[in-house]
């Protein structure tokens, strides 16, 4: 895949604090349009790249450009670009008419068009019957909707979100959602959201950028990320993976739970020495495998009830594996914590990742 040319570009940005690195080169290229997010757990350097981009940080290394200028050192205030945060921050005493005026009154808007670019972005958020409502009085979901109008409403160069979503419930969570590709898609503005949660990720961005320890693991559309992990981290992370690790010797792949025939995956697939395979938790199966199905005994663990699907929990060999059945299928098997089931997988469902 090519990387869409660069609107906003970051080059080999490092960042330590005192003697702790905890950006080690991020290169970044985003295109004028996308919505991309950075995901990665907790601690990965997603805030602390964010607060390069918006330069209210500076990078130890490195450098930041929006349209190949150089932007690196240029302060927070003056890049034209607009935050939104889990917290809010709105002035909790002014109405909501008031708090999305704010930007464009500091950029002294001639009031004709600030009434109209204001009523114009509560429209688009659906709070314009709110507009003289104190945002105190107003519900989180509606107060988030203030947030994003407010931070729009300047037209920025660039809209940064950091985990916008963060403090709704799960149901509002997912209008909001929508409500925000919505919004991207009529104002054609750039945004980069960060966010611990994939599946906020892979629902909202055209390109995924995936963190571990202050590196990007993988980039790509949500799909390939999804569909094809580059590492056992990503594999882990995004997704509902089992991975079961083992060894490539001839043939096959040896491994804690068993060995299981590799056919003409080896030559084909260049697979050798230590490696992973990756099977989503919806590719395992239960019961008796067509011949040359590769096939396991496990012990059901517990349970989970996820509406129409339920997950089964099992291990064998040390390995903890996960299972989605639907609701139906499940019921019909009668699971029993504590007993063993033949588990097995079509071949072509699992996706091996090798070191070397
Ligand atoms: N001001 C700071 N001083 C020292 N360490 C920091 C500071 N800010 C962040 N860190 C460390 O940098 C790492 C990355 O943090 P952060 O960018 O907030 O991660 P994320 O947003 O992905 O959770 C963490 O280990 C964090 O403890
Ligand atoms: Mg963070």
């Amino acid at each position: 895949m090519t990387t869409p040319s660069g609107y906003l570009e970051l080059a080999g940005v490092e960042k330590r604090f005192g003697e702790t690195a905890v950006l080690h080169g991020i290169d970044l290229s985003i295109a004028e349009g996308e919505f991309v997010s950075l995901i990665g757990p907790s601690g990965s350097g997603k805030t602390t790249t964010l607060r390069i981009i918006t330069g209210t940080d500076e990078p130890t290394s490195g450098a930041v450009r929006l349209r190949g200028e150089d932007i690196t050192f240029v302060p927070a205030h003056k890049r034209g670009f607009a935050m939104v945060f889990q917290h809010f921050a709105l002035f909790p005493h002014k109405n909501v008419y008031d708090n999305v005026a704010y930007g464009l009154q500091l950029r002294g808007t001639a009031k004709r068009e600030l009434t109209e670019r204001v009523t114009t972005m509560l429209e688009r958020v659906h709070m314009r019957e709110y507009a003289s409502r104190r945002v105190n009085e107003l519900s989180g979901g509606q107060r988030q909707r203030v947030a994003i109008a407010r931070a729009l409403v300047i037209e920025p160069r660039l809209v940064l979100l950091d985990e916008p979503t963060g403090a709704l419930d799960a149901k509002l969570r997912l209008r909001m959602q929508s409500q925000l590709k919505e919004l991207h898609r009529e104002l054609g503005l750039t945004f980069v959201h960060v966010t611990h949660n994939q599946s906020e990720a892979l629902a909202l961005a055209d390109r995924v950028f995936v963190m571990n320890d202050g590196r990007v693991e993988q980039s790509g559309p949500p799909a390939s990320v999804f569909n094809a992990p580059a590492t056992r981290f990503v594999a882990d992370f995004v997704g509902r993976n089992n991975l079961i690790d083992g060894t490539v010797e001839g043939g096959d792949f040896v491994t804690a739970l068993g060995t299981f025939a590799l056919n003409g995956r080896v030559a084909r697939d260049g697979l050798r020495g230590s490696c992973t395979a990756v099977i989503r938790s919806d590719s395992l199966r239960l019961g008796e495998p067509p011949e040359g199905c590769p096939r396991l005994e496990a012990e059901l663990q517990a349970l989970e009830y996820g509406g129409s699907f339920v997950t089964w929990f099992l291990h064998a060999a040390g390995t903890a594996l996960q299972l989605d059945l639907r609701a139906e299928e499940s019921g019909e098997l009668e699971p029993a914590i504590g007993r063993r089931y033949r588990v097995w997988w079509k071949p072509e469902d699992a996706h091996y990742l090798c070191n070397d």
